[in-house]
């Protein structure tokens, strides 16, 4: 890479030497000089010059200038208000501009306290006003989503908003209608703002226009505490800032880490928080009692019942992990019941194994992408949206984006990522020359299939990606800490696995866990059931003894995402049961194991073993990345035999597991309207040939199962595919019919 010429620029006589072309808001900021703004955010693409509240005054040009607009010249000579009369008094003009029509209504809004209107008026602006007008008012607030509201008078048009919404998450939903005097911002023919990032404007909004419908009047900033913690709803580990009021979790915002999320989250994540309070939470052990149904007890005795059914199974044990433990979490039951009780069966989540340590990059890497590759049957917006945005990034950049899959630029069968994989590595393929010849390329497998990343792995070296900085690949995987809780649960013995027959016990550990069918297949199966669950409504019926779970945010300890970087979490609020570590630690106790019922003593007995010997001190708010590791020997890799494929009559079935799904989002009242409609996806011919179109009622029918859901047309997917979202497709087959109903 070229160095960049640098070019020394002078800010309020103090110098900055920066490499040319740098904005000027950045250049002042290394002079320690503030340049206010209100539009300028580099995150959103060029700046519009909107607000005029960065006015500065350059020498050799007559008038005041949009600093936000300018890049560092070498000699250039700024004056901010901090020096300049002249720009002082432009933007004491501005502020007095905008404040004609923006209500004083500080006291009772939300952004009250952490706004920078009030804060930039505080210190550029006017101290009286000489409105004696009344200022101009709207029907308030406006809900432009169950999430969003809107109050109008508020706005100040610096078209942040409506820049997210076109350019980074690309929904184009928020628009800003009319001109002039009458500009104001909407959503798009007045529907509600339904899309994955939506709530990224609400933090975006220099002013209270855009809030949180879950946080209006719920605290003020001299009331909160905000604990820095990351999301582990999805593999991606946003970093976050989980405010809290009383003991209660009221928003999460983003804590900005550049390589992982860059300040977005999905709505997911800012807002699925309120499943802490969902009615049905379990707060104490419950019992079945025969013939009773289920009782609940004291923690003295749900020990007694654990340690009972533990002795009585002895190492005929299986243990389903949900792959969102803590590490820690996942590492005490682990010493338990392989290092105490020889209980090495597990079912644990599906993730990528060290195959593609080798080709470890940030997540950042994919924006100065020029090549993405995505394979695999599953959007990557449902998996982990924020590849996403990443991948939007590279795309603006110039990068050429190839999906491989059902519905890809590069149609490929279901279930054939594999193959996909083999065939861009194989001599005759265009995309993978294109790979092979990139010096910045990103490979991503976005799919089911427990070996995805061995084949990426696979991919990659055939690909010559070995000693290539730029070149990397991900492996987008289901749950938020797989690899985690794998390398936790290996970490506690080296000891293989034998699966019992007939299994004594089954211990289904977390939410996800309980709600897998195939989890729900073991329990028939097993003579008993342990269930550590949050909710109500997951379990209790099915298992035996059922132990209160907790959430995220009411966990200490670390988590490992998707890049394999391991962050810490914060408990941001008090679980309302003991949690986990705390209650295995004195179930271990009575088989004479020593567990510490804390985080970071378990994580020191751990990390030598599975994480270098690092100390969870180090793990630090702002996690790094671990090096790459040395290219390794790959593992065998497996063929899985092709599912059945559609014979034109028949239709082969796409589940997939949405976003918006599972236990937390089912419990918050604000997402449901996220949720995915009843609908199964149809290609264009095959809805043809059935004379189906979009938006009529089809029955979906395989082996005596049928489901009525909502047809709708994807034009990008494969003919004899049809997609139906996991809660959708119930016991639905491989092989469907669709017909009208
Ligand atoms: S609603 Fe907020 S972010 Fe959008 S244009 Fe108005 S002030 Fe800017
Ligand atoms: S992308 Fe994933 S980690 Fe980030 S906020 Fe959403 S659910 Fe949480
Ligand atoms: S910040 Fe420069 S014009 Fe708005």
């Amino acid at each position: 890479m070229s160095t960049p010429e640098l070019v020394t620029v002078t800010i309020d006589g103090r110098r900055a030497e920066v490499a040319k072309g740098t904005g000027l808001v950045e250049t002042a900021l290394q002079a320690g000089v503030e340049i206010p703004v209100f539009c300028y955010e580099p995150r959103l693409g060029p700046p519009i010059g909107a607000c005029r509240m960065c006015l500065v005054e350059i020498e050799g040009m007559p008038k005041l200038q949009a600093g936000c607009t300018l890049t560092a010249q070498d000699g250039m000579a700024v004056r901010t208000a901090a020096t300049s009369e002249k720009a002082a008094e432009g933007q004491n003009a501005t502020l007095e501009f905008i404040l004609v029509n923006h209500p004083l209504d500080c006291p009772v809004c939300d952004k009250g306290g952490e706004c920078p209107l009030q804060d930039l008026t505080f210190r550029y602006g006017p101290g009286n006003t000489r409105m004696i007008f009344p200022k101009r008012t709207f029907e308030k607030p406006i809900p432009i989503s169950p999430t969003i509201a809107l109050d109008r008078e508020r706005c100040i048009l610096c078209y942040r908003c409506t820049r997210f919404s076109e350019s980074v998450a690309g929904d184009g939903q928020l628009v800003a209608r009319n001109r002039g005097a009458q500009s104001a911002i909407a959503t798009f023919e007045d529907e509600p703002y339904r899309a994955p990032f939506s709530g990224n404007v609400i933090e975006l909004c220099p002013v209270g226009a855009l809030t949180s419908t879950q946080y209006r009047f719920e605290a003020r900033p001299w009331e909160i505490q905000n604990v820095p913690t990351v999301c582990a709803m999805c593999p991606v580990g946003c970093n976050v800032s989980a405010t809290t009021r009383e003991g209660k979790v009221k928003r999460i915002v983003s804590r900005n880490h550049p390589e992982v999320d860059e300040g977005w989250l999905c709505d997911k994540g800012r807002f699925a928080h309120s499943h802490l309070r969902a009615e049905d939470r379990i707060t104490e052990p419950l019992l079945r009692v025969r013939r009773r149904g289920f009782s609940p007890i004291g923690w003295d005795q749900a020990l007694d019942e654990a340690e009972r059914l533990l002795r009585g199974a002895g190492s005929r044990i299986v243990t389903a992990l949900s792959g969102s433990e803590t590490v820690e979490g996942a590492y005490g039951l682990a010493r338990l019941l392989r290092g105490g009780l020889g209980a090495h069966s597990a079912v644990l989540p599906e993730e990528a194994g060290h195959a593609l340590d080798a080709y470890r990059l940030p997540l950042s890497a994919i924006r100065d992408a020029e090549l993405v590759v995505v394979v695999g049957d599953d959007p990557v917006s449902e998996r982990a949206p924020i590849v996403d945005l990443w991948i939007r990034a590279a795309q603006r950049g110039g990068a050429e984006l190839v999906t491989a899959g059902p519905s890809g630029t590069l149609l490929a069968a279901p279930g054939s990522a594999a193959q996909v994989c083999r065939d861009l590595a194989a001599p005759g393929s265009e995309v993978g020359r294109r790979l092979r010849e990139s010096a910045r390329a990103i490979l991503i497998w976005s799919g089911q299939g427990g070996q995805g990343g061995a084949h990426l792995a696979a991919l990659a070296r055939a690909l010559g990606f070995d000693g290539k900085e730029g070149c990397g690949a991900f492996h987008l995987p289901a749950t938020p800490n797989g690899r985690g809780v794998a390398a936790a649960w290996a970490a506690a013995s080296d000891e293989e696995a034998e699966n019992p027959e007939p299994i004594s016990l089954l211990i289904v550990s977390g939410d996800e866990a309980a709600s897998d069918p195939n989890v729900r297949a073991l329990a028939e199966r097993a003579e008993a059931v342990l269930a550590i669950t949050m909710f109500h409504a997951l379990a209790v019926g099915w298992a035996d003894l059922v132990l209160p779970a907790t959430s995220y945010l009411e966990r200490d300890g670390t988590t490992m995402n998707l890049e394999g970087r391991l962050q810490r979490l914060r408990r941001a609020v008090m679980p309302p049961a003991p949690d986990e570590l705390a209650w295995l630690s004195q179930l271990a106790e009575r088989f004479g194991i020593a567990l510490p019922p804390y985080p970071a003593l378990v994580f020191e007995e751990l990390s030598p073993v599975a994480f270098g010997g690092l100390a969870f001190g180090e793990v630090g708010e702002r996690a790094a990345l671990p090096p790459r590791a040395e290219a390794a020997p790959l593992p065998p890799l497996e063929s899985a035999p092709p599912p059945p494929t559609s014979d034109g009559h028949y239709l082969q079935l796409l589940r997939y597991r949405p976003l918006f799904s599972g236990a937390a989002v089912e419990r918050v009242p604000e997402l449901q309207f996220q949720r995915p409609p009843r609908e199964v996806e149809l290609s264009a011919d095959d809805a043809e040939r059935r004379r189906i179109s979009s938006g009529d009622e089809v029955s979906v029918r395989s082996n005596g199962t049928s489901t009525a859901l909502r047809a709708r047309l994807d034009r990008r997917l494969a003919p004899g595919v049809v997609r139906i979202a996991e809660e959708h497709a119930g016991d639905l087959h491989a092989l469907v019919e669709v017909v009208k109903a």
